[in-house]
């Protein structure tokens, strides 16, 4: 007998598409130990290397990690949370733009892909989809799959770069005639991989359309915020402001938020977020907390203890507070000036970009993505390819080993 699977039916085949961001990292690191650090570009993966290409930390936090008493950093957390890190959790994401007459309630998660998971688990019926853009996180995709839940995509952009708002809805409605519950996630601020942010005005205009949406009480509708970059992309007032207009939304429109601490204090591997469930209805809200607490005891138990109480003391602790916010700032500004070499060269040489405003990554559309990211592989640029183009996680590139990128970059597209 030749066996083809072990598995049950519905994991036949998984897996057989290595991850694209790990392949290309083994790959670069390969190249950088046989040609040496200076020779190569690891323009791969989404997170932050300093200028001497080491990986970055707050040294706020790690000072505070390795002072943590072993209780407080390897023991067991509740399985939804530390109360205070849900608390501190709820006043970071808004920083005092929390809707009013609002219930907000919060789930530790595993960093914001844990919020990703328990969104399109329960908020979604088997074999329903949820709707993403073109131009979208990777781990959306293998989310859903892994849940049995399905993918609608739609335009994020139209030729001149501007989000198309009108695809959205269109799809919005396309999948309403076909499901009760309507999932769709944004990844604002600072979209990976484009760097986009939705504006207030185009808030406005969703919010009207979900509204008109939600009038047919049968419909569910659940925004999911997927805020991983939330802390790189301006003041609290530009990246938060926006939250304000979540006032007054009928029960059938639940908003959610994927808060991660992975970017925004620099711990990545720690795992540690929370999903926040905002709501006009103290039910709704209730029914969020009890659906995903469950949730955490059915898929991974407890978060990260050492990782929730890093932020539980750093809204109590000014000091700790004010120190790590400091030395983020500096991370965002050289994030800053690198797009700004980026973007200075690109159009130079006339090389299109997607609609860079902020964040870890910068894209260039391109059709034959593949083909073009492996002649970069021949130059020792390691970027990652896309469906429609190229990214470029210029958080992991050091500012001297940027000018020169968008020549390359120019000359292989020819
Ligand atoms: C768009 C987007 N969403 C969510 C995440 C989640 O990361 P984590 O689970 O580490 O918070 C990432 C990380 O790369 C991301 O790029």
């Amino acid at each position: 007998m030749k066996l083809s699977s072990m598995t049950a039916s519905h994991a036949v085949g998984k897996g057989t598409e290595p991850d694209t961001v790990f392949s290309i990292l083994k790959e670069a690191n390969a190249a950088i130990a046989k040609y040496g650090r200076g020779k190569v570009i690891n323009a791969s993966i989404g997170a932050i290397y300093d200028e001497e290409e080491k990986f970055a930390t707050l040294s706020g936090v790690e000072d505070y990690f390795r002072r943590l008493p072993a209780g407080e950093l390897m023991n067991y957390a509740p399985i939804s949370g530390l109360s205070e890190f849900l608390a501190a959790a709820i006043a970071e994401t808004f920083q005092g733009f929390q809707p009013a007459d609002t219930y907000a309630r919060a789930v530790a998660t595993p960093g914001g892909t844990g919020g990703v998971r328990h969104v399109i688990y329960n908020y979604l019926d088997q074999g329903q989809k949820v709707l993403i853009p073109d131009w979208a996180w990777g781990p959306y995709r293998t989310i859903a799959a892994e849940h049995l839940r399905g993918v609608e995509t739609y335009e994020m952009f139209d030729r001149e770069f501007h989000f198309q708002l009108t695809s959205l809805m269109e799809k919005s409605e396309k999948l309403l005639k076909e499901q009760d519950n309507l999932v769709v996630i944004f990844n604002t601020p600072a979209h990976n991989p484009t760097g986009y942010s939705v504006t207030f005005a185009e808030w406005q205009q969703l919010l009207a359309f979900f509204q008109r949406c939600a009038a047919d009480e049968s419909k569910k509708i659940i925004l999911l915020l997927d805020m991983a970059y939330l802390d790189y992309a301006g003041t609290a007032e530009e990246t938060r402001g926006f939250m304000k207009l979540f006032a007054g939304l009928p029960e059938n429109i639940l908003v959610t938020i994927a808060y991660s601490m992975s970017k925004s204090y620099l711990i990545y591997g720690l795992r540690s977020g929370a999903l926040i469930g905002l709501s006009s209805s103290a039910e709704v809200a209730d029914e969020f907390f009890r659906v995903n607490s469950f949730s955490n005891r059915g898929v991974w138990s407890n978060g990260t203890r050492g990782a929730q109480r890093l932020l539980a003391d750093v809204v109590k602790d000014p000091l700790l507070g004010n120190k790590i916010r400091a030395e983020r700032a500096v991370y965002r500004d050289l994030l800053r000036k690198r797009a700004a070499l980026f973007l200075q060269e690109a159009a130079e040489v006339d090389l299109p970009l997607m609609p860079y405003q902020s964040g870890f990554f910068i894209t260039v559309p391109v059709a034959n993505a593949r083909v073009v990211a492996e002649k970069l592989m021949k130059e020792l640029l390691f970027t990652v390819p896309l469906q429609k183009g190229i990214r470029l996680a210029i958080c992991a590139v050091p500012t001297v080993k940027i000018p020169g990128m968008a020549t390359k970059i120019k000359e292989a597209l020819r």
